[in-house]
């Protein structure tokens, strides 16, 4: 069993690789399930047939689904979202603004990925491939549960027992309304839905994130930021797809310019997702539209390489505590076991690693760019870096 979710900001071609990649995989023969949870739904664009919130056929060995997150939602979350209504409103706060305050950003996706946990326990897909919302979002949600448990120990600070208790008394006293009955249930069975998505996206062995991108500035920004980030929350990131660079038949001298640009933004993303596997799609001369393109695509993008593998084993970033200091370790597998001639240069957000001929630059979580950097080591396959707050 393999999940497969393809992420990335808006319109780098996330959903012509979810839709490519999943063909691939389906022509391989291994039963596949697609599905998106962006909002934005395109899949049915992509391969142009009509689809829906159920699973419908596209080729042999493949199907395709678009969640209808806002559904998912309104099931799960209307008992709950009734009763904060209710209790904004007795706190003053009336109309939209409170109907918006009852769902948090994000909230929608976490049940549309609750419905590829259950397609992962159902068995009955060899392989579910995600077409996931934008970057922002996607990290959001997944780093949710903590985000998610603080929320509602906010919202429902009484527990079911207590409410109980003091419900008749309260009602008595006051008109602030408790919790009742349905609403625990509801809350019970939204943390029921919850439990086991991360750690399902977070098993190495099951899921793969991988990033698309273009080669342009504040997209491969964006998508190195969100490489450190899944990597720092224990999602593996296989690959790094850089899709529409342009092929060197191009030859009008109106893309002379471009090529210069691409060639050094190429050079900046092998470097950024150094560690991990980097594939290119080039640009091609229409929309990749309906299954015969998207196999175009997939053998661009994969060759023969099955792409239900996992494309490298890159060991995701990790943050440790040092012993007995408020100093943190950066810990980054490198590619040699024991070497001195380590330099590291930090600007701005970003840290470079050079050790020979061996450059990898880093975007630094937010957690880390406020301390300095006080040593680093290799030890065991793995450089140290620490951090340490100033003045401590
Ligand atoms: N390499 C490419 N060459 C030509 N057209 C592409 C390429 N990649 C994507 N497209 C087209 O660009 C548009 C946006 O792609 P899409 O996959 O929907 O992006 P996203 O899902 O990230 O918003 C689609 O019309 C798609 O056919
Ligand atoms: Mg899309």
């Amino acid at each position: 069993m393999r999940i497969i979710l393809i992420t990335g900001k808006g319109g780098v071609g996330k959903t012509t690789v979810s839709a490519a990649t999943a063909i691939k995989a389906a022509d391989l023969g291994h039963s596949t399930l697609v599905m998106s949870t962006d909002p934005a739904h395109s899949l049915s664009d992509a391969f142009d047939i009509p689809l829906g919130d159920t699973p419908t056929s596209v080729v042999p060995n493949l199907d395709a689904q678009q969640i209808d997150s806002r559904q998912r939602l309104e099931e799960s979350w209307g008992e709950v979202r009734d009763h904060l209504t209710e209790l904004f409103d007795w706190s003053g706060l009336k109309g939209i603004e409170a109907e918006e305050l009852t769902v948090f950003p994000g909230m929608d996706e976490v049940f549309s990925l609750a419905t590829v946990r259950e397609h992962a326990r159902s068995g009955e897909y060899d392989v579910i491939i995600v077409d996931c919302a934008p970057t922002a979002e996607t990290l959001r949600l997944l780093s949710l549960p903590e985000v998610m448990s603080w929320y509602m120990d906010k919202m429902f600070p009484l527990s079911r027992k207590v409410a109980k208790v003091v419900r008749p008394v309260i009602s008595k006293i006051s008109s602030i309304p408790v919790a009742n009955e349905a609403v625990f249930d509801a809350v019970a069975r939204f943390y029921d839905r919850l439990d086991g998505i991360r750690e399902l996206l977070s098993d190495t062995d099951v899921t793969s994130a991988r990033l698309v991108m273009n080669p342009e500035k504040m997209v491969i920004a964006e998508a190195r930021r969100t490489y450190t980030y899944l990597s720092l929350f224990g999602y593996a990131v296989d690959s790094a797809i850089v899709n529409r660079v342009l092929p060197p038949e191009v030859s009008d001298p109106y893309f002379d310019r471009w090529h210069e640009i691409q060639a050094k933004h190429l050079k900046d993303i092998d470097e950024g997702f150094r560690g991990t596997d980097v594939r290119r799609i080039r640009l091609f001369e229409e929309e990749m539209i309906g299954p015969e393109l998207l196999r175009v695509v997939a053998q661009e993008l994969y060759g023969d390489t099955d792409p239900t593998e996992k494309l490298s084993d890159a060991q995701p970033l990790r943050i440790e505590n040092e012993d007995e200091s408020k100093d943190v370790a950066l810990v980054i597998s490198v590619p040699f076991t024991e070497r001195s001639d380590i330099d590291l240069m930090r600007h701005g957000g970003e840290l470079f690693v050079t050790i020979g001929s061996y450059r990898r630059s880093i975007v630094l979580p937010d957690s880390l760019q406020r301390r300095t950097i006080r040593g680093a080591k290799i030890h065991g396959g793995e450089l140290r870096v620490v951090f340490t707050l100033d003045g401590s």
